[in-house]
């Protein structure tokens, strides 16, 4: 079953950050994209809704007392929930290993809506780490988003997941523009042909049906690097450590984009 559309218009300033296939980069990006955000004078909230399988504490090495669960469940207000982050930004954290996440009740349907409704306007950008596949979680979460950032890896399986994903949310939620973040590529050019690749197969088999165009916008891209891995391992936040490696400069200059943007 698929979970009802949130009636209001999502606002522009709440990304959604998915990927069909897990493991390619979104909670990486979102954290450090948050950090670069904030470093060009944004206040930025990540929120994880990853609801039963959290990450973004491990990420940046939080051990939170209050979780988005406590406030679904009333034992803590949502300014209390909210807390700040290494780089500068802030998070709404989620629990890990809760099996009543993994999928969309109408309770969490509405207190998800009601959290994002009351963070909106406290933030110049929130963004939204979903959870790999297409659940109802993750479709729901995304729908209460004005922009959704797909994040892929130039590999096969990536691209195909990337693509079901688009095709998902092009059907149920009437999107026509995705934004789209080539993460861990390996050579000049690459982003680029990733983007045409996944965009000639949209206009092959998805905009048809839909009779109208779908289109996909290179946001970005970010190099495979070794800094990564050795940050997640050491649980530190990239561009803090390492602000000036590849990814890391690769990140502040999306975000560059994304702020001259709004
Ligand atoms: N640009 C990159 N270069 C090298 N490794 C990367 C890069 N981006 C992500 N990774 C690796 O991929 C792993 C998974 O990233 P993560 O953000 O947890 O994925 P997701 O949230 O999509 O499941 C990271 O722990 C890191 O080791
Ligand atoms: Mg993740």
């Amino acid at each position: 079953m698929t979970a009802p559309l949130p009636s209001t218009t999502p606002s522009s300033r709440i990304m959604a950050v998915t990927s069909g296939k897990g493991g390619v980069g979104k909670t990486f990006v979102a954290a450090n994209l948050a950090a670069a955000l904030a470093r060009a004078g944004r206040k930025v909230l990540v929120l994880d809704a990853d609801l039963g399988l959290a990450n973004l504490d491990v990420v940046l090495n939080l051990y939170p007392k209050i979780t988005l669960h406590d406030v679904f469940t009333g034992k803590s207000t949502l300014p209390n929930a909210i807390l700040p982050a290494p780089g500068g930004f802030w998070v709404l954290l989620a629990g890990s290993g809760m099996v009543e996440y993994s999928r969309m009740t109408p309770e969490v349907r509405d207190q998800l809506q009601q959290v994002i409704a009351e963070v909106e306007p406290r933030f110049d950008h929130v963004l939204l780490d979903t959870g790999a596949g297409i659940s109802d979680v993750v479709l729901y979460t995304v729908s209460l988003a004005g922009e959704v950032l797909v994040v892929i890896t130039p590999e096969p399986t990536s691209l195909t997941d990337a693509y079901a994903t688009i095709k998902v949310l092009a059907q149920t939620q009437g999107r026509r523009r995705f934004q789209l973040l080539v993460n861990q590529t390996r050579r000049l050019g690459e982003a680029r042909a990733v983007r045409l690749q996944l965009q000639q197969v949209i206009d092959r088999y998805v905009s048809p049906q839909l009779d109208a165009p779908v289109r996909l916008d290179l946001l970005g891209e970010v190099p495979s690097d070794t800094a990564v891995r050795e940050c997640v391992l050491r649980r530190q936040l990239m561009l803090e450590t390492v602000p000036g490696c590849p990814a890391s400069l690769a990140l502040v200059a999306l975000a560059q984009r994304l702020t001259a943007a709004t």
